[in-house]
């Protein structure tokens, strides 16, 4: 284990292999948060980290409702007994994953956290990066992430065999979220993509890479750098919480990209050649949902509901404007401080479905 403090930033170290063999390097004594559907489709899961002697084996329901202070007490409450030197392991998607790290940056003031994405959404994204939040209800709808931490985790165990049951739906989610990265990052990557849509540990590998090397610039974000790590969230977030969570974060970072490339070229940010070219990849390769889908979701919610979450989302500006990561090309991004004025002027075409 590393020497640094727990949680203080570190370049992520991958281990990649079978969780009974990983878990074999899992301290004796170590809490252990599990998402329940995970244990369940997994039977050897639990044997499996027993046999390493925990302290405590947590299951939460994953999901959205994971990430509440409900959930985080009763992680909190099981752990009390783990010394400052030990060691939470999280095993789930991102809301495990999520909650888990607000934990361990909270117990004993920090204890070491090691991650174990079981979905394509946490392999890519949310394990990577040391972030992690729980969710705020703020007038009757859940406001995402206004209660969070950095906390590194010293180690991720990457086990491909938990993706053998995802569902198309939550592999198309993950992908999203990994070609986010790929279109505004990465242009050669995002070209051999486009030629042949990559297969799945490929997709993880690039994706982790990726964000580590944003991470690795701006640990804490204080730089603003990893603000590019948000394209396709501003919107994505409004639509994921209008629909009450059945709309999966992932799709709604799928639609939420389509809007952020209409908010890029009504400002002349994106090119249209750009706009367009990344839409149709998003199409063929990860799967994004169709615009009619974010168009029934904005069409019922009131307006005063949309600016409501528009302004809770943190990455709003001084006044209210949007801070949103716009295309400048591919691979190239910019942020831009957008008027309500601004964003209004698509919301026609947007409660229509169409592009504008
Ligand atoms: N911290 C970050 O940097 C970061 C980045 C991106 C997303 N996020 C957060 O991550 C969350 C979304 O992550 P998610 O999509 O993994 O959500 P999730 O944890 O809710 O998992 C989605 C569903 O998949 C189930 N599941 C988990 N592993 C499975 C498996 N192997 N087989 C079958 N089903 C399985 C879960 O029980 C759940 O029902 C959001 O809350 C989002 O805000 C955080
Ligand atoms: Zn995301």
């Amino acid at each position: 284990m590393s020497p640094l403090p727990p949680g203080a930033y570190r370049p992520s170290t991958d281990r990649w292999g079978t969780f009974a063999r990983l878990a074999k390097g899992l301290p004796e004594g170590s809490i252990a948060v599990v998402d329940r559907t995970v244990a369940k489709l997994h039977p050897t899961l639990l044997p499996t980290l027993a046999s390493r002697n925990p302290r405590a084996i947590i299951q939460l329901t994953g999901g959205e409702s994971a990430k509440t202070f409900t959930a985080l007490e009763k992680v909190l409450a099981s752990s009390l007994a783990l010394p400052r030197s030990g060691t939470l392991l999280a095993v789930g998607g991102g809301t495990i994953g999520d909650v888990s790290t607000v934990a361990a940056h909270v117990l004993k003031r920090g204890v070491r956290l090691v991650q174990v994405p079981t979905t394509l959404l946490a392999a890519v994204d949310s394990s990577v990066g040391g972030k992690g939040a729980v969710d705020m209800t703020v007038r009757g709808r859940v406001v995402k992430n206004p209660a969070g931490v950095f906390h590194y985790a010293d180690v991720g165990w990457v086990c491909p065999e938990f993706f053998d049951t995802l569902s198309d739906a939550q592999r198309r989610e993950g992908a999203l979220e990994a070609w986010k990265m790929v279109v505004s990052l990465d242009a050669p990557l995002f070209r051999r993509y486009v030629r042949k849509p990559p297969a799945m540990e490929k997709l993880v590998k690039d994706a982790r890479a990726i964000k580590e090397r944003v991470c690795a610039e701006d640990p804490y974000e204080q730089a603003g750098l990893r603000r590019v790590l948000n394209f396709g969230h501003t919107f994505g977030h409004v639509l994921e919480s209008v629909s009450h969570f059945k709309l999966a974060h992932g799709d709604g970072v799928g639609l939420g990209m389509l809007l952020a490339l209409d908010v890029g070229r009504h400002l002349g940010v994106t090119p249209e050649p750009v706009a367009a070219e990344v839409e149709a990849a998003l199409a063929q390769g990860p799967g994004v949902l169709g615009r009619e889908r974010a168009a029934a979701l904005l069409r019922r919610a009131p307006m005063k509901d949309i600016r409501a979450l528009l302004t809770a989302d943190k990455k709003a500006g001084a006044k209210g404007e949007l801070r949103m990561v716009l295309l400048t090309g591919i691979g190239t991004t910019e942020v831009r401080d957008v008027t309500e004025p601004e964003w209004r002027a698509l919301w026609p075409a947007w409660t229509k479905g169409v592009r504008p």
